[in-house]
């Protein structure tokens, strides 16, 4: 970004270079290509045939300077005579010299007044025309909210397991339960999400066809969920959806419930998945631990109305807040193209209220809320916090997970969006940069303790219990090492989308990587090593997280010589001394020792034999050393020579 050419638009006239190589002037092409490589100032301007003359009055319209805005600068940058301006500000009863400054409306006037536009610079330096735009605006940045303004919010909750555990159908049971059952016609739109009123408390649940795509949403920064609803169908037990599920809800660290459907089965056997969940460490309630865990049946309705009551006191645990009295902050949940209506977004506002008339920034693309539709499919004006709504009015159809800002303006929101198409653009074949083996040290540097997060998978589960137990063994003193995910099978693009969220790396081991993962790993950054000797992993393993910690400065000591008789030179004194051990070295650092105590550390400033300046003195050896401007010496003493190394630590 930063090493664009510098271009501004009037003292170097770049845009006549544009101007010059659009279709318009076609027949010139070659000559425009040409003129393009000549120093912009030697364009000969009558040349600017008539119809690039006007487009090139229209480019040349605006004019950016930085404040201090200076009159001469101005004058110079709209090619008007430094006196023209005095006079012009003489009529507005200004009096000034060239060399004073104007405020930005008395500029921008005199621009007006010559026929330009006057942009007030905010960029510090460097950069061409498009990059001035493209800092002139910044996104609000979120405000810390003092408790006071912060007011109770509903949770939000997901749903997530196995396939055909009953996600949908407990949802579905809520909602026939909470909304439709009393509706008026009853036909709900699928919205992507929808709250229900428990008890006079909202409850959002967000309808995410799976957890790759809960991952997703958090691999672009949106942590939307407060609760995971583990869902496991009794009869069936812990699935390795159902775990993966689980995986990635713990990365994201939210907190964990589990629903046992379809409790009405003959086949149903909630005390073995309660032991399933126990060997997972989700020890239930009832069990003496920790996790929430409901038996219900979403085709009878039994326990529904328990697990309602248990996640809303799960919420008010976690008391959560928010801030209605701001611009909205919201996530996109999922966004469509819809027909007659253009693309429209599911959000679920985070802080703030999304209200009718707002404009805002989503991902690339701005928009100024044209309607808020709720689950029913009704408009309504505004949306607080943990609210959904489904928003139309977008220039573009955002992705799953970018976040929706409403700005001050529709002008600033569209002057952002097209800032952030640009800077897509040109970054589109910029992988993002995440974790790998080899440079997450440096990635984590910041942070005190170090982990390097991995997601394992193996071949068989005799390999992959075989792995955990050999990275368990790898000592992790310093760094930590978090398998956030274990499990037997290929690479699959839930695997890359749980790594790019949590920064994490993937490890196979005698397996495939599926191609849609590849090509996810390669966009989203994450990076795949694999493996077929277990060895070889461990190996790597160690040998990485050795790479990953501080190198530290280690002493070697390389020689000691023993002062035997002091001289007192007209530089200062020197001592003279014969090297008992190793050498002596001029670019190393020494100390001196007097009764094993240092008294003095720091570089050698001269080491002579007799009258000669020497780089190194061996064991032996008579010299004469100075060190830095040390002068008191003694007798006995011992110069301790060293050199200083940079090591990679072991763990
Ligand atoms: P995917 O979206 O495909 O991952 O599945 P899902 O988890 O949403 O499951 P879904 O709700 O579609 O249910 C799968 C099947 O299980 C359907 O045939 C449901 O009728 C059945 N089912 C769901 N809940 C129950 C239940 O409590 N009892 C019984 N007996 N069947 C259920
Ligand atoms: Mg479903």
């Amino acid at each position: 970004m930063a090493d664009l050419p510098t271009l501004s638009l009037i003292d170097d006239p770049a845009p006549k270079r544009r101007v010059a190589s659009t279709g318009r002037a076609l027949p010139r092409i070659g000559e425009a290509v040409e003129k393009a490589a000549v120093a912009p100032e030697i364009i000969p301007e009558p040349e600017v045939s008539p119809i690039e003359e006007e487009i090139v009055e229209d480019t040349r319209k605006i004019i950016h300077i930085k404040p201090p805005i200076q009159i001469k600068e101005l004058a110079s940058q709209m090619e008007v005579p430094g006196f023209k301006i005095i006079q012009a500000l003489m009529g507005m009863g200004i009096f000034a010299n060239i060399n004073q400054s104007v405020e930005p409306d008395i500029a921008s006037k005199l621009c007006e007044l010559y026929g330009f536009v006057f942009e007030r610079e905010k960029r510090i330096s460097g950069g061409g025309v498009h990059k001035e735009e493209k800092v002139a605006i910044e996104p609000p940045k979120p405000v810390e909210e003092k408790p006071e303004k912060k007011k109770l919010r509903g949770p939000i909750i997901t749903f997530m397991g196995h396939v055909d555990h009953g996600k949908t159908s407990l949802l579905d049971a809520i909602r026939r339960t909470k909304v439709a059952s009393g509706e008026a016609g009853g036909i709900t739109q699928r919205i992507g999400a929808y709250s229900i009123d428990w008890k006079g408390n909202p409850i959002t649940f967000i309808d995410t066809p799976g957890h790759a795509a809960f991952s997703a949403m958090r691999a672009r920064g949106a942590n939307v969920t407060d609760i995971v609803v583990l869902v496991v169908a009794a009869d069936d037990g812990l699935m390795p959806q159902t775990l993966e599920a689980l995986s990635h809800a713990q990365a994201a660290k939210v907190t964990i419930m589990v629903a046992i459907n379809k409790c009405d089965l003959k086949s149903a056997n909630p005390d073995r998945v309660k032991q399933q969940l126990q060997d997972k460490g989700l020890v239930a309630e009832d069990w003496g631990g920790e996790t929430v865990v409901c038996e219900v049946s979403a085709t009878t309705g039994k326990g529904i109305d328990n697990l309602l009551e248990m996640m809303s006191l799960q919420a008010e645990i976690l008391e959560l807040k928010a801030n209605p009295d701001q611009p909205a902050r919201a996530s996109v949940i999922e966004a469509q193209v819809e027909p007659g209506r253009g693309p429209t977004a599911t959000v679920i506002v985070n802080t703030g209220t999304l209200r009718v008339g707002d404009a805002f920034i989503c991902g690339g693309y701005w928009g100024k809320v044209k309607q808020l539709i709720n689950e029913e499919g009704q408009p309504f004006k505004s949306a607080g916090p943990a609210q959904p709504a489904k928003v139309l009015g977008f220039s573009g159809l955002p992705n799953a997970g970018d976040e929706l800002l409403v700005m001050e303006n529709e002008r600033s929101a569209r002057q952002l969006s097209e800032e952030r198409l640009e800077s897509q653009r040109k970054e589109k074949l910029a992988a993002p940069k995440r974790a790998t083996l080899e440079n997450l040290f440096a990635n984590l540097e910041a942070e005190q303790r170090k982990t390097l997060q991995i997601v394992l998978k193996a071949d068989m589960q005799g390999s992959l219990e075989a792995i955990l137990g050999t990275l368990a063994d790898i000592p992790q003193e310093k760094i930590d090492l978090k398998v956030i995910h274990g499990a037997v099978g290929p690479i699959s693009e839930s695997d890359v989308l749980l790594a790019s969220a949590s920064d994490a790396i993937i490890i196979g081991f005698g397996v495939k990587v599926e191609n849609s993962s590849n090509t996810a790993a390669r966009k989203e950054g994450v990076q795949i090593k694999l493996f077929s000797i277990i060895y070889e992993l461990a190996d790597q393993m160690r040998e990485a997280m050795t790479g990953l910690l501080d190198p530290e400065l280690r002493e070697a000591i390389i020689g000691h010589a023993e002062v035997k008789q002091i001289f007192n030179l007209s530089k200062g004194m020197v001592a003279g001394s014969i090297v008992t051990d190793g050498r002596i070295s001029r670019t190393a650092r020494a100390r001196v020792l007097r009764r094993r105590q240092a008294v003095y550390d720091g570089g050698l400033s001269t080491l002579r034999r007799f009258t000669e300046d020497v780089k190194e003195v061996r064991a032996g050896l008579e010299c004469g050393i100075r060190l830095g401007d040390f002068s008191e010496y003694e007798v006995g003493d011992i110069i301790e020579c060293y050199t200083l190394e940079k090591v990679a630590q072991t763990l």
